[in-house]
């Protein structure tokens, strides 16, 4: 599609603007309803779109435009009548996103001029850097998530790979995508791969492709995941699972900028940003031979280190909030809120599987709920806060058990590093795991064999 694209989104299909008067170079794209207009919103074909509301909104359009308007690659047209205009939802969404409004009666070449406008104005904004309040669905209000989201805004800019460090479900797949959504690579492809979950005689195929030929099986070309992440973003998840053979050959990719299908002899030039993540300690990995440091420098150019979510206490409700706000449909009623034993459940507990398991937990609460609001029962949390009277030692116990949670959480659930790192014996470590109650997971099954 060549020229300028303009969507023209009317669900009533009654909107009577007159395309041609939009002149030569425009391209235009008819969507009927607001769900078809977020596809080609989504896909980014286009800059400009005019919004008929002509027909009249309802309250579900204008729960999807609060969803689609805040694209800052669009700028945004709304066509009203008065009796629209009333409605204070959608003064607001014309306020906050919209570039310019026309309002019944209007005239061709007006709309055709705000569209034009609204054209300029994304082609403006698509030069500035996105803020990293733009830095979509991540949320975060503690100090330490703040830097993180400005570092985010800076990372984002640049095209040097990125290196993501983090627990289990702090949210580094959300980073790396965050990155690739506020660089100038939006629009391209984020092909997202965990290293860890192909098997590792595959691998080599998925990612570089292979030519028809290439091996027993092969029949015809396969374009490898490296190749399809041209012009966009390759996040390259687990990456100390990625076997040894595959690290030279995406090391030759890093220095040279080419690869070759499995089988062929074709160079072919890629210009791909490469973020790579892991929750396991790619040092040891690499003191061990099992990670090569070339390839460790290479891809660690920049590095974002995420914090687990119990040190970022501030964030655990304004999550907590908004898992409940998203999810509010799958309960039986309408559930208010939290309680305040829930509230401090959720803020004396470590979150050893961090991010993830505080949705998991809010939205298995929503789903087994009985009550308008959400109990620590419902999230199978237990508020010691409410049930014990604070004791010295009912502190230290509390102090005990989060502490041995959060190294073990931190050691990738293995004991021995972890009793290394609280300089106890292993033996020692699992006697106070089971006085506590805690079950890393099921690397941990044979505790008793280790007790005297
Ligand atoms: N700051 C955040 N704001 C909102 N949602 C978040 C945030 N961080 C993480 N999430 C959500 O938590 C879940 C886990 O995040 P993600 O998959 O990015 O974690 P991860 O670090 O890649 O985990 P793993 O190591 O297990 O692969 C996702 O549903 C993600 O959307
Ligand atoms: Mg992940």
């Amino acid at each position: 599609m060549t020229g300028w694209t303009a969507l023209i989104v009317s669900p009533s299909d009654n909107c009577g603007i007159d395309v041609p008067v939009l002149g030569a170079g425009w391209n235009v794209i008819h969507a009927n309803s607001i769900h078809q207009a977020q596809e080609v919103v989504r896909q980014g074909h286009c800059m400009a779109a005019l919004l008929d509301c002509t027909g009249g909104v309802t309250s579900a359009d204008l729960a999807l435009m609060e969803r689609m308007l805040p694209q800052p690659h669009v700028g945004w047209v709304v066509a009203a009548r008065t009796m629209e205009l009333e409605d204070p939802r959608l003064r607001r969404l014309i306020l906050d996103y919209c570039v310019d409004y026309v309002q019944v009666p209007f005239s061709c070449d007006e709309v055709a001029y705000s569209l034009r406008h609204a054209y300029g104005m994304a082609r403006l904004r698509a030069y500035e850097p996105p803020s990293p309040l733009e830095s979509g669905p991540m949320l975060g209000r503690s100090d330490v998530m703040k830097r993180l989201l400005r570092t985010i805004g800076k990372v984002a800019r640049n095209n040097a790979p990125v290196f993501i460090f983090g627990e289990s479900g702090v949210g580094k797949e959300l980073a790396a995508q965050s990155i690739h959504h506020m660089s100038r690579r939006r629009d391209k492809p984020f092909i997202a791969i965990n290293c860890g979950a192909i098997p590792p005689n595959l691998i080599q195929s998925e990612l570089f492709g292979y030519e028809r030929g290439a091996f027993t099986g092969a029949n015809q070309r396969k374009i490898g995941w490296i190749e399809q992440a041209n012009h966009g973003t390759l996040f390259l998840d687990e990456i100390g699972d990625l076997p040894l053979e595959s690290q030279v050959s995406l090391l030759r990719f890093l220095q040279q900028g080419t690869i070759t299908r499995l089988g062929g002899h074709e160079s072919i030039e890629l210009d791909i940003r490469i973020i790579s993540a892991t929750h396991v300690d790619v040092g040891a990995a690499q003191r061990e031979g099992l990670f090569r440091s070339d390839l460790y420098h290479r891809l660690c150019v920049l590095t974002l280190e995420i914090p687990p979510l119990r040190e970022r206490s501030e964030d655990i409700l304004l999550l907590a909030e908004n898992v409940l706000r998203q999810h509010q449909g799958e309960a039986q009623r309408k559930i208010r809120g939290f309680s305040a034993c829930a509230m401090r459940a959720m803020m004396s507990y470590s979150w050893p599987g961090n991010v993830r398991e505080l949705i998991n937990r809010v939205r298995r609460a929503i789903v087994m709920s009985e009550g308008r609001t959400l109990t620590a029962a419902d999230l199978q949390l237990v508020d010691h806060s409410a049930s014990d009277p604070i004791t010295l030692e009912g502190a230290r116990q509390q102090a005990e058990r989060n502490i041995i949670r959060q190294v073990i959480a931190r050691n990738g659930n293995h004991v021995c590093p972890a009793a290394r790192e609280l300089n106890v014996s292993r033996v020692t470590l699992y006697r106070l795991m089971q006085k506590h109650g805690i079950r890393a997971d099921d690397r941990l099954e044979s505790i008793e064999k280790y007790l005297p």
